[in-house]
């Protein structure tokens, strides 16, 4: 296969004559080489993933397709540098992502990505506004800038009028845009997102679209998400199909 053969030195030299043709070093933000991913269960091997290779330019909205079981989540899940391929480099923001040590990767992943996965994980105990700014604490930003910032997140997402309330006062669309405001905070480059709207509301579904299109298209952020939402096909710039652990062109 031609793509496999493709070692990361080419793919580095391609990827700078590319970015001199277009004058600009920066206009890839995520890059894979050579994916594979295998998942062992008991003495039994299986391949999810056969060697995937793609790229997404800063500030598109990119999106990942394909059946249920074909692999959308395993490859986000490398993508943003939480699960580690059986084979194959990634390259996030022209840092190579695949070399770093664990601590490395975890800093990296704390700047500069945002993470919009299943399952809101938003403390009990702690308003709206306070989950927001708990991240901001993490990244770094506290007190009054916290505070700032974790309103005008929740007003970007349509939660203005609920920021004192406490999740168990929220509903479900509303805890998702909680968990997506969270996700935003601190400005990541990247966003990575696995069915963000599956469980919305049509009000919270379209909030969402929303913020995700303006993080793209405004603030130039890219954004790579797993989704079969006809209404974020829409405004998708890529659509790439995976099936049979391979993408599909
Ligand atoms: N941790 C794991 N161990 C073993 N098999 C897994 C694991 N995670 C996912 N799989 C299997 O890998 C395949 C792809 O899963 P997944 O990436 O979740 O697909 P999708 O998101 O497209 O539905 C499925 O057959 C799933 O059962
Ligand atoms: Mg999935």
């Amino acid at each position: 296969m031609i793509t496999s053969n493709l070692n990361w030195t080419n793919l580095a030299k391609s990827k700078s004559l590319m970015a001199e043709r277009n004058h600009d070093p920066k206009s890839i933000a995520i890059w894979a080489c050579g994916i594979q991913m295998i998942y062992q269960s008991g003495r039994q091997n299986f391949q999810v993933l056969k060697g995937i290779d793609l790229q997404v330019r800063s500030g598109d909205i990119q999106l990942l397709m394909g059946p249920s079981g074909s692999g959308k989540t395993t490859l986000l899940s490398i993508l943003a540098g939480l699960l580690t391929p059986t084979a194959g480099r990634v390259m996030l923001l022209d840092q190579n992502i695949t070399q770093m040590s664990r601590q490395q990767l975890a800093q990296f992943r704390l700047r500069n990505i945002g993470f919009i996965f299943q399952g809101f994980n938003l403390f009990p105990a702690l308003t709206a506004a306070e989950n927001v700014e708990v991240a901001l604490n993490i990244k770094g930003i506290r007190g009054r800038r916290a505070r700032h910032e974790a309103e005008i997140r929740l007003d970007q997402v349509g939660l203005a009028a609920q920021k004192h309330l406490r999740p168990r006062d929220l509903s479900g669309g509303q805890k998702q845009r909680v968990a997506i405001a969270r996700a935003l905070a601190g400005n990541p480059k990247l966003i990575m997102a696995d069915e963000p709207t599956a469980a919305l509301d049509s009000t919270s579904g379209h909030a969402v679209i929303d913020v995700l299109r303006k993080l793209a298209k405004e603030d130039g952020a890219t954004v790579l998400m797993v989704t079969h939402d006809p209404r974020i096909i829409d405004v998708a710039d890529r659509i790439l199909h995976l099936e049979d652990g391979q993408i599909q062109h």
